[in-house]
């Protein structure tokens, strides 16, 4: 399998294939993660950060996986500091970028933001979130998440929650888990149900995902719940989100009533919808989940320069 030079701008680009691949690869990278095993494998690689949108494991966990493999990174995480401020198009940031390193991440408020980027640059791009649009890498990590703590990603019972309209992370994850055949349900408010496409293609991969806004019953036989936060940044009227907020709060007297081998994923940042409590509970996997996005990450970057490694 050769990813040497790909980018990668969605989960759909890619087959179950490819996925389990990029999966086992992820696997073998866990020691180097850690720092307990040490690679020069992208000596002389630079990475260019383009983060226009605020990020805190994403852009660090990609720099830190730069740095893992013995490449460097260069970058920016406020896009006001840069000629974007004196009215510079974003091809020709890329135009920029490309020049002086090899491979680009890019986060950007826009959707396709990403695709755009990849048409004007040579250097593989990799989508650190497009708007509400996908985040391709965190989908991921998330399936990583979900095969090295059940073993299998399918079998699963699996409840996606929260903000399904604005949350690119669950638009990317809902169409890999329906690809794995995992048995789906949506909970959220009725106002930011998850997009009809994102549904639809669920159903064209057999997946008929159950829809609902009560989460206790849906709660109750799965295998993993994905949390997710409101997207303030989004929503185009402050109204609407106050109407929303706090709809879903999961603590340890919701979880007296699920499976005791229930996993809470979160992509993070959390405000207020999983309690403080329950981070001392086995179910509590959001930490780890993040954690595993160096693995990830150092996979995909050492994949697209060549497989090096
Ligand atoms: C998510 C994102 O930016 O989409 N965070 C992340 O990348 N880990 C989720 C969010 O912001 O709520």
């Amino acid at each position: 399998m050769n990813f040497k030079g790909k980018d990668i701008i969605s989960i759909k680009d890619f087959s179950k294939k490819e996925i389990d691949y990029i999966l086992e690869y992820a696997k073998k990278m866990v020691p180097y993660a850690k720092g307990e095993k040490y690679t020069d494998a992208l000596k002389g690689k630079i990475l260019s950060s383009l983060f226009f949108e605020p990020s805190t494991r994403t852009r660090l966990s990609f720099e830190s996986s730069m740095n893992r493999l013995g490449g460097r990174s260069i970058g920016f995480a406020d896009p006001s500091a840069t000629s974007q401020k004196k009215g510079e198009s974003l091809a020709d940031t890329i135009r920029m970028a490309d020049a002086y390193s090899d491979i680009i991440v890019i986060r950007h408020p826009q959707e396709g933001a990403a695709r755009l980027a990849a048409e004007f640059s040579e250097a593989p791009v990799l989508n650190a979130g497009d708007g509400a649009g996908h985040h391709p890498t965190q989908c991921l990590l998330d399936l990583f998440t979900i095969f090295t703590e059940k073993k299998h990603i399918g079998k699963n019972n699996i409840v996606l929650l929260g903000d399904l309209k604005y949350g690119r992370t669950v638009h990317s994850l809902a169409y890999a888990l329906a690809l794995y055949g995992a048995e789906l349900t949506f909970v959220s408010p009725a106002s930011l149900k998850m997009p009809k496409e994102v549904v639809e293609e669920c159903n064209e991969l057999g997946i008929e995902p159950i829809q609902t806004s009560i989460l206790d019953k849906a709660v109750k036989d799965a295998d993993v719940l994905y949390v997710t936060r409101i997207q303030k940044e989004r929503f185009p009227d402050a109204e609407e989100y106050n109407k929303v907020v706090g709809s879903y709060k999961i603590d340890n007297k919701l979880l007296s009533t699920t499976k005791q081998k229930l996993i809470i994923m979160h992509p993070l940042p959390r405000v207020t919808e999983i309690d403080p409590e329950v981070d001392y509970t086995n179910h509590a996997l959001y930490f780890k989940q993040a954690f595993n996005g160096i693995p990830v990450r150092m996979a995909l970057l050492s994949l697209v320069s060549g497989g090096l490694l």
